[in-house]
């Protein structure tokens, strides 16, 4: 008995060598105090150390940008997860899609809830790539040294809608169907080799069982994986251009530099503050995500049926402003406006030379360029917002007080 709180002591003493045992072979070394330990955590871990070791203070106030390129991250990695779990059950055919989906809905353990985290992080990392480019686009950031992180920037747009787009027809329901249909009878419009496109997208004239087949394969391995790569490469050259877009300052001498002087902006080191806020905005994402997929369920109508179309039929949300520019001519909907969108896009560090701005919200000196990417950003919202609510059967306008005419 004499031996027995002993054995009991010396049992917890191994348990918590044990522990701090593991802690270091993961973590290497205690809890980092010292500011020369701060800077090691982030040099010395996989994943932190993608951040510089330091950064402004200004990092870390949320107007600088409002958190939205990490959130495009995190919505990207939540999408990989919740599509691991979906295709443990889905099956690429137009036979066993659409059952799949009610098996997800109805009988798969959190099915229902992995389907609705799935749609919702979607429709949200679209929007939330949108203003994460209005906010780089707002205060500069695309400016020397950063065009060409600018120009992955915009070729991530691209595979957010691509990612987006070839999900939207998986569930092989109406609303998929019509939806994909009117999406691909779009991309028909450009001249020449827009026919072609669309054979090589639906693989056949018409979205059918080739049709789903790419979609799949696109959806799950050709875009995210190349989406991957970019981001991965998107988030490298950020810290490889300096770090976030900071307001330039004049120095005594004259010349601009980019480094603000150290007593109007400090630098603080990134562990563990910054660190920090990056958790709470991943917990205060994901805390609203479950939250909407448990209040709102991902949409689901009948089956497809390509004998009986949907009136009216809508490309997906993101497509409207397109699909009511086409309704007046397929010409500048379907060729002139996307094509012109996204040269404009792409080349606007190249024409866009004048300095000064960089890091600041609205700046004076860069007043002609935020006026006219305001009034682009207005005429696409106007024309999504009637496309979305406004248009009924036939495409006919209707006022919503009127209530809707409901899909005939
Ligand atoms: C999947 C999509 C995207 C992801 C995951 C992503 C991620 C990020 C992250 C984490 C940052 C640093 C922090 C921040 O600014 O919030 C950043 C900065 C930046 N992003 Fe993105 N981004 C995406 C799309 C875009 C798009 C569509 C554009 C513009 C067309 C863009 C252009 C830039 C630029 C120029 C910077 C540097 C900003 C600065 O220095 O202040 N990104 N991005």
């Amino acid at each position: 008995m004499d031996g027995h709180p002993n054995r009991v002591l010396g049992f917890l003493a191994a348990l918590r060598a044990l522990g701090r045992q593991l802690y270091r072979s993961i973590f290497r070394g205690s809890y980092p105090a010292s500011l020369r330990q701060q800077l090691a955590v982030v040099v010395n871990n996989l994943i932190l150390h993608v951040h510089p070791t330091r950064v402004f203070r200004r990092s870390l106030s949320p107007q600088t940008t409002f958190g939205l390129g990490l959130i495009c991250f995190y919505l990207f990695i939540i999408e990989w997860v919740t599509g691991v779990y979906l295709m443990f059950y889905y099956e690429p055919s137009t036979g066993a899609a659409y059952g799949r989906i009610l098996d997800l809905d109805y009988v798969i353990t959190f099915g229902r809830l992995m389907r609705n985290l799935h749609r919702w992080a979607a429709e949200a990392m679209v929007v939330a790539v949108a203003l994460h480019m209005c906010r780089v686009f707002y205060t500069g950031a695309y400016k020397p040294p950063r065009e060409f992180n600018w120009i992955l920037g915009v070729v991530l747009l691209l595979l957010t809608l691509a990612l987006s787009f070839t999900g939207y027809l998986l569930p092989w329901d109406q609303l998929s169907f019509w939806a994909v249909t009117v999406g691909t009878n779009i991309v028909s419009y450009a001249p020449v080799l827009g026919p072609k496109l669309r054979f090589v997208l639906l693989g056949g004239d018409s979205v059918g069982s080739d049709a789903l087949l790419r979609f799949y394969t696109l959806h799950v391995l050709a875009v995210p994986a190349l989406a991957a790569l970019i981001i991965n490469y998107h988030i490298w050259r950020v810290v490889k251009d300096g770090g976030l877009a900071h307001p330039l300052q004049r120095h005594p001498g004259g010349e601009e530099k980019t480094a603000p002087a150290p007593r109007t902006d400090p630098v603080i080191p990134t562990f563990p503050l910054v660190v920090y806020a990056e958790l709470l905005v991943f917990v205060v994402l994901m805390a609203g995500l479950v939250a909407a997929s448990l209040l709102f369920d991902a949409p689901l109508e009948e089956e497809a049926n390509p004998l009986r179309p949907s009136n009216p039929s809508k490309a997906p949300w993101y497509f409207l402003g397109l699909q009511e520019l086409v309704s007046y001519s397929a010409f500048w909907g379907g060729v002139m406006v996307p094509t012109v969108l996204t040269l404009f896009l792409l080349f606007l560090p190249y024409f866009d030379r004048k300095a000064g701005g960089e890091g600041v919200w609205f700046a004076r000196e860069r007043m002609g360029m935020i006026i006219v990417w305001t009034v682009i950003l207005a005429g696409i919202v106007v024309t999504t917002v009637i496309g979305v609510f406004l248009r009924g059967p036939n495409w006919s306008f209707y006022w919503p007080w009127q209530g809707w005419p409901g899909p005939q």
